[in-house]
């Protein structure tokens, strides 16, 4: 019962994100991407959000809790947007980012390729008797080694620059419900988020990308599957708009 609550929290929350997507363009405030996102889940009927709306262009994208959402979405950025709608007690927790002209710069695109790939990483790793602890470290070598690929550091000790939280919290009652110790181990029946990210200043670039996944017997099952994350998705989706 629970998880079917999560599902709809999750599918109110994809159907929102798709009309933030269809209005965003240049010129916006990040405050009209978060009106759109916050009306449109309020018209499905949910509780609310499930935390205050995340909406940063360019370097507010690399700020973890940046809330203010007064700045332009300047064509040429990217904009962050974390956000979850609340259905029934439940929280969704989901962050997309979005090309604010409906195409990645070259640059943007090879780094959000590094954090999708920690991303969809973690979503073939995450299994029972797996701690939140092994998971970041996963997460946390994709990401060094993308960004060696990309020049910005040297070694993987330095990635820390670059990413700076943990790829995972539990979720449900609360966006970041009862937590276990970093070294208990996860049990079917549990959800966590999935969200690596990038945050380089210097570029004014900040990714992230987080699902939210169901731990199965011998697997996970990636709750938020159905929203877009692919890039040439999302640039087809906001051609075609
Ligand atoms: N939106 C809060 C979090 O992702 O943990
Ligand atoms: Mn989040
Ligand atoms: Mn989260």
């Amino acid at each position: 019962d629970e998880v079917a609550q999560l599902k709809t929290a999750i599918e109110i929350t994809d159907n929102a994100l798709q009309y933030v997507m269809k209005h965003l363009e240049p010129g916006m405030a990040e405050y009209q991407a978060q009106a759109d996102f916050e009306y449109q889940i309020m018209y499905q009927g949910a509780d609310g959000t499930s935390f205050p709306t995340i909406a940063g262009s360019g370097a507010n994208g690399t700020m973890l809790h940046y809330e203010t959402n007064r700045d332009i979405c300047e064509d040429g950025t990217l904009l962050l947007m974390d956000l979850g709608a609340k259905y029934q007690g439940y929280c969704a927790d989901i962050t997309r980012t979005y090309p604010v002209n409906g195409h990645f710069t070259q640059q943007q695109r090879a780094v959000y390729e590094v954090v999708l790939e920690a991303n969809r990483t973690i979503a073939k790793t995450a299994r029972p008797g797996m701690t939140l602890r092994e998971l970041n470290d996963v997460c946390k070598k994709v990401l060094a080694e993308g960004c060696i690929r990309l020049g910005l550091i040297e070694n993987e000790e330095e990635i820390g620059t670059y990413y700076m939280h943990s790829v995972s919290h539990h979720l449900g009652i609360d966006v970041h419900d009862v937590n276990t110790l970093e070294n208990d181990k996860l049990l079917p029946g549990m959800v966590i988020s999935d969200e690596p990210g990038l945050y380089i200043d210097e570029w004014e670039i900040g990714i992230r990308i987080e699902d939210d996944l169901l731990i199965t017997e011998d697997g996970c099952e990636v709750l938020s599957e159905q929203i877009i994350r692919d890039p040439d998705e999302i640039e087809g989706f906001m051609q075609n708009r």
